[in-house]
């Protein structure tokens, strides 16, 4: 599918998209994309057949000169309380629901949208982003990839200015990564290895503008990586230590964002049951929104620095796994009792945590990961929840959310929680109990000091086996979109 953007004259479409406000007072009939074909709104709204509730569709067609048009009203509520996450859903269906009938072409009409969020470019930039969003299914491993009917999607406004195609631009941006992220998810743990996710990352880093820096085995070890090496060590797979680097404000402050990059997660020793195991190639995921970010950012040449570090291995059983009631090391010095290898995440994560912090000078630090099933328990699949040290820092990464249209939750860091952390024997555990969400939080927080810090654990949310009217099933792009508008929010 091609995304392009155009004033209304002499236009043909196949299919339209109307999206609709509750208080909506224009007369579609006199646009000129309908060809003189009639909406019946007045009487579709008076009759509450559509009443253009949010998320609300209603599909009408007209065959006129053995031309066919399908009109795709959506409707969006009133315009004070839609959200950008709710906009985004209701453009991501209608778009799904048109693209179903197998049209060839389909037109965007904005229509009243002044007064909608902070600008009409973030109304084009949204749009956008949902499409492109909404177009995207794997089928890399599909031997039949059957050639898609719908060849264009075009935006259609009659007043095309620099603001519209700066947000058409950053909206298309922000899709394609996700896309990029979402593919990096989809791919199976077989295909997915360290490996490849290190070559893909310097594959996006030279398209984007990203520097890319790959550490292998050898180095690891020097810098005294024990919590990533054990992790890895009954991998087949060499592990490797993945760092991004985009400079756009030289001399300024730096923004760092690990991800967790298990490429895959059989639980090692302490295994997983063969249904928590089968989709276990998703809990890369973090990295996956970490390296989207990435490529957003650069493409869109912000003007900030952002360094990025992932601990890429697989979670594997051999005669050498690292065991439960093992104590190990790790690179910020601590003792770490194994009371289970499943919670490996964790492990790899204070490494990379340490290391940015230490290593590369971060002066905040956002860390993102498939951490624990305790937090699907406590948000459902769609929410991210978050652990801090700093209420400020927090305050930025929830409006980066809400700017994202995707949803955070900080949980509570009570005292008596960091107890939990402690071991007879060594520092720490690595299975403190519950809440599981929070103590994985805080035992990552041991290897932080003072630098501003959130952790985001999106287990659940970067990938589902279910899709959507809005989205295809599998990886979802989640995460990208915030740490994006983050990255954005600290701009010099
Ligand atoms: N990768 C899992 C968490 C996960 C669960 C991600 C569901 C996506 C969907 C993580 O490594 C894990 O196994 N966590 C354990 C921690 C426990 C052993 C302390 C868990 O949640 O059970
Ligand atoms: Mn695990
Ligand atoms: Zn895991």
């Amino acid at each position: 599918m091609k995304i392009n953007y155009s004033i209304q004259n002499d236009l043909s479409f196949e299919g339209i998209i109307l999206p609709y406000f509750k208080e909506c007072k224009e007369n579609y009939n006199q646009l000129e994309i309908l060809k003189g074909n009639k909406i019946p709104t007045e009487f579709l709204v008076s009759d509450k057949i559509f009443k253009g509730e949010k998320q609300e569709t209603y599909n009408l067609n007209f065959i006129k000169d053995n031309a066919r048009l399908e009109v795709m009203l959506v409707g969006l509520g009133e315009k004070k309380e839609l959200s950008r996450r709710d906009f985004k859903k209701a453009i991501g269906k209608a778009y799904k629901s048109l693209k179903g009938k197998k049209v060839v072409s389909i037109g965007v009409y904005l229509n009243e949208i002044e007064g909608l969020f902070d600008s009409e470019e973030e109304v084009v930039k949204n749009t956008a982003q949902a499409l492109v969003v909404a177009d995207y299914k794997y089928i890399t491993q599909k031997s039949d990839k059957k050639e898609e009917k719908l060849e264009t999607v075009t935006l259609v406004s009659n007043n095309i200015d620099d603001n519209f195609k700066k947000g058409f631009g950053e909206g298309v941006s922000l899709g394609n990564n996700m896309e990029f992220c979402r593919e990096l998810v989809n791919e199976p743990a077989n295909v997915m290895t360290p490996t490849e996710l290190a070559n893909r990352v310097k594959s996006l880093g030279d398209k984007t503008g990203f520097e890319v820096e790959i550490l292998e085995y050898d180095k690891i070890k020097e810098l005294k990586m024990e919590a990533f090496l054990s992790v890895t060590r009954a991998s087949a797979e060499p592990p490797k230590f993945i760092i991004m680097r985009y400079k756009g404000n030289p001399g300024g402050e730096t923004l760092g964002f690990v991800g967790k990059g298990l490429t895959y997660d059989s639980g090692g020793l302490t295994l997983k049951s063969p249904a928590g195991m089968k989709t276990m190639k998703c809990d890369m995921g973090g990295a996956a929104g970490v390296i989207g970010a990435m490529g957003a950012i650069a493409e869109n040449k912000l003007n900030v620095n952002v360094t990025a570090v992932v601990a890429a291995c697989e979670n594997m059983v051999a005669g050498n796994s690292y065991r439960p009631g093992d104590i190990i090391g790790s690179m910020g010095g601590k003792t770490i009792f194994i009371g289970s290898t499943d919670a490996e995440g964790r492990l790899t994560l204070v490494d990379a945590v340490y290391y940015i912090i230490n290593n590369e000078k971060v002066d905040k630090v956002v860390d993102m990961a498939t951490l624990t099933g305790a937090k699907v328990v406590a948000l459902g699949s769609d929410t991210t929840g978050a652990v801090s040290n700093n209420d400020e820092f927090f305050a930025k990464v929830n409006k980066s959310y809400d700017k994202a249209g995707e949803y955070v939750w900080l949980m509570p860091s009570f005292p008596e929680f960091k107890e939990q952390l402690k071991h007879f024997e060594a520092d720490l555990t690595n299975s403190p109990g519950n809440p599981g969400t929070i103590t994985a939080g805080l035992f990552i927080r041991e290897f932080v000091g003072d630098t501003p810090w959130v952790h985001l654990d999106i287990a659940g949310a970067s990938y589902n086996t279910k899709g959507k009217d809005y989205i295809s099933s599998g990886g979802t792009g989640i995460g990208v979109s915030p740490l994006y508008h983050l990255a954005k929010l600290m701009e010099k």
